[in-house]
């Protein structure tokens, strides 16, 4: 019969398999600390930051390893926009859809986008190439409208030009490829 002890090490060693070494000693680090449940978001950011999106065995093993239900640990990983449960794409476009942006037509923009690409908010391409994401202030308000892709700002974009900008960032990614 096995024992509590036995079942820990095999909770251990699953979570290990899928957040890794790394992570399971942050999140054993914090289950020592004084409300350990209230890192549960620092856990999660980790997690995101190593894989890029949170998945169901990511948060389950999370859930096991800090003895949270695994539906708060879901709810609170869908509750913030900044966490990602599915795999993003290669790059990430973030269409500003600050004030100055908006005014200057970052909907037109993000519209072209959307046609453009046959996705919407927070979905990536069939691809794997662009995710999209609209954001606030970008802090570049004198290029109005704003569109950053990964860390490459584009400044006064027009919906226009949208298609030629995909193409070149297309072009990189089967580069990179070769
Ligand atoms: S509102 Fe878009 S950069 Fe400021």
């Amino acid at each position: 019969m096995s024992t509590t002890t036995d079942n820990w090490a095999q909770v251990e060693e699953t979570a290990q398999k899928s957040l890794g070494k790394d992570i399971t000693g942050f999140i054993e680090k914090c289950r020592g600390e004084d409300a350990a449940h209230s890192r549960l978001i620092a856990v999660l950011h980790e997690v995101q930051a190593k894989y890029g999106y949170l998945d169901g065995e990511h948060l389950d093993a999370v859930a096991q390893l800090m003895q949270i239900p695994s539906a708060k640990v879901s709810g609170v990983a869908s509750f913030y926009h900044f966490f990602r449960l599915k795999p993003r794409g290669r790059y990430m476009i973030n269409v500003c859809m600050g004030t100055a942006c908006y005014v200057k037509g970052a909907d037109r923009v993000a519209q072209k986008l959307i046609d453009e690409l046959g996705i919407t908010w927070g979905e990536t391409s069939a691809d794997g190439v662009f995710t999209l994401e609209g954001s606030r202030c970008l802090g570049t308000c004198g290029l109005a409208p704003v569109v950053m892709i990964d860390d490459q700002v584009h400044g006064n974009v027009t919906p226009d030009q949208i298609p030629l900008l995909l193409d070149e960032y297309l072009e990189k990614a089967q580069q990179e490829e070769k």
